[in-house]
């Protein structure tokens, strides 16, 4: 789908016409001219009051022909955020894409550069769909081909663009299965990407993961007749850095839970444990488009959890690549192990700062539900910034706390320096607490716990069923902000 700003006026418009309005203000409506009190009339017997998540189709016979009009709510003006825009045309992009609409036209008022931008991210987002592998015919997969925004900006729109792109990106890459993306293949997958848009790329295999002492990810892999691969993208402003910020994501291609083997339901969906590592992609192919001033380290260890002969087992201990030694309680709490490996090695680049996302406990979506991810850090002001824009995103979090000592005390039990689970209460925060610990002194970190939002059961908003690309617009968001701001 193409998307333009464009100033058109209620009677040259083509095709049909979205018109975005308030609970409490429908001035929007004025956009209508001659059409408005027949459009009035249809909305009051529909009895539309322009609530969040409502949209009235409209159709006008008019000199014998048809015209649409698609009413959309965004709630109470009080109260709407860039993200009320997001999901406005969200549910307008998807239900003009079943009408079969190919020119779609927009009107919402007056439109600044950030909601330009929600606008822009809200349609990509709302018409993305995973159906490559469904073989009925193509024009069962038509797509509105343009959208025409008045009083857009075009900037908005075009950083509006790259955003959605890299969070489709990621949810592409979640949604393919682990028949299809495995370590070896999610490798390569960022070789070509960093190789198309000028980024460079260094992936270690199994050899020369062992080599360098990454001994947790090697464990973890070492079960699946696919080896696991570790993955480093590294993009450089052209003139000296502002900061320099590492990205760091959780890889599991599958989760089987290893030798402490998952039943069933458990382990369905569990191609989605890579979330973390797509998200990661997402967010470098979008920085080699908008080429911040800020130096942006992509990290992630991609390995599969599997049970076999060549498994890393209940017991065993093993030693990270920062001297740290681990035992293993339970071979399914896998992610954090390789997140051993992974920050240990961004805590080595002189990066000031490292935002971690990973799929890594059931336990946080008990704590928070599946639509908020959990959010750890060592570092008061880098939280407050990062809460402050998944406000601006829309991509729900909230804060955990870190600072119970007792707590912690269930990870440093056993023989080695570091237990890998520490038992059922307080899962997600003992998870967190594992991690910190092998995040280097003086930089500041933020972990994002996604194991909910990474992942939807149920089509809703801008999100369909399957992987989301949760993380990537924030994290985007925060290097944009650091740039700006220093
Ligand atoms: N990948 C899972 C966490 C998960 C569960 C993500 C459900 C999304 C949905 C992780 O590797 C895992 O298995 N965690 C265990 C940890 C436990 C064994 C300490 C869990 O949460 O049960
Ligand atoms: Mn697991
Ligand atoms: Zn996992």
């Amino acid at each position: 789908m193409q998307i333009k700003p464009l100033s058109f006026k209620v009677e040259e418009v083509k095709g049909p016409l979205g018109i975005f309005v308030f609970e409490d203000d429908k001035k929007n409506l004025e956009f209508l001219g001659p059409y408005k009190r027949d459009v009035e009339k249809i909305l009051e017997m529909e009895n539309f009051k322009g609530k969040e998540e409502s949209l009235v189709k409209v159709p006008l016979l008019l000199n014998q022909e048809v015209r649409t009009f698609y009413i959309v709510g965004l709630g109470e003006s009080q109260r709407t955020t860039e993200e009320s825009y997001r999901y406005a045309v969200a549910l307008l992009v998807k239900r003009a894409t079943k009408d079969k609409v190919k020119e779609l036209y927009l009107y919402a008022g007056e439109l600044n550069h950030r909601l330009s931008k929600a606008l822009a991210e809200g349609a990509l987002l709302g018409s993305y769909r995973f159906d490559k592998y469904k073989t009925k015919k193509e024009e069962e997969k038509a797509q509105i081909e343009s959208l025409y925004i008045h009083s857009a900006e075009e900037e908005g729109i075009k950083l509006g663009e790259i955003f959605a792109q890299a969070q489709n990106f990621a949810r592409d890459l979640v949604n393919e299965p682990g028949n299809v993306i495995n370590p070896i293949t999610l490798a390569e997958i960022a070789q070509r990407l960093s190789q198309e848009y000028g980024l460079e790329c260094r992936v270690y295999d199994e050899k020369e993961i062992q080599a360098m002492g990454m001994q947790a990810l090697w464990s973890v892999g070492k079960g699946s007749s696919t080896p696991p691969r570790f993955v480093h993208i590294i993009y450089k402003p052209k003139t000296e850095a502002k900061d320099r910020i590492a990205i760091v994501g959780k890889g599991l291609t599958f989760d089987s839970g290893g030798l402490n083997i998952k039943t069933g339901d458990y382990m369905r969906t569990m191609k989605m444990d890579k979330s973390g590592a797509c998200a990661v992609l997402g967010i470098m192919k979008a920085i080699a488009q908008i080429k911040p001033c800020v130096e942006v380290h992509g990290i992630f260890g991609a390995a599969e959890n599997m049970p076999s002969g060549s498994a890393y087992r209940p017991d065993d201990i093993i030693k990270a690549m920062n001297g740290k030694t681990i035992e293993i309680d339970n071979t399914d709490a896998e992610g954090r192990v390789t997140l051993a490996d992974a920050l240990s090695y961004a805590s080595n680049l002189g990066v000031s700062k490292i935002i971690d996302m990973a799929t890594l406990t059931g336990a946080c979506m008990v704590a928070l539900g599946e639509y908020t991810a959990g959010l750890f850090t060592n570092d008061d002001q880098f939280e407050e910034e990062i809460l402050a824009l998944s406000k601006l995103t829309g991509e729900r979090m909230w804060k955990l706390p870190m600072d119970d000592k007792r707590l912690r005390e269930k990870i440093k039990k056993g023989e080695a320096d570091l237990l890998n689970s520490g038992g059922r209460y307080g899962g997600a925060i003992t998870a967190a607490m594992f991690l910190e610990e092998f995040v280097g002194e003086g930089i500041k970190w933020v972990h994002l716990d996604i194991a909910g939002p990474a992942h939807m059961r149920e089509e809703f908003g801008y999100y369909t069923k399957g992987g989301t690309g949760f993380g990537v617009r924030s994290c985007l968001e925060y290097i944009l902000k650091v740039c700006k701001e220093g």
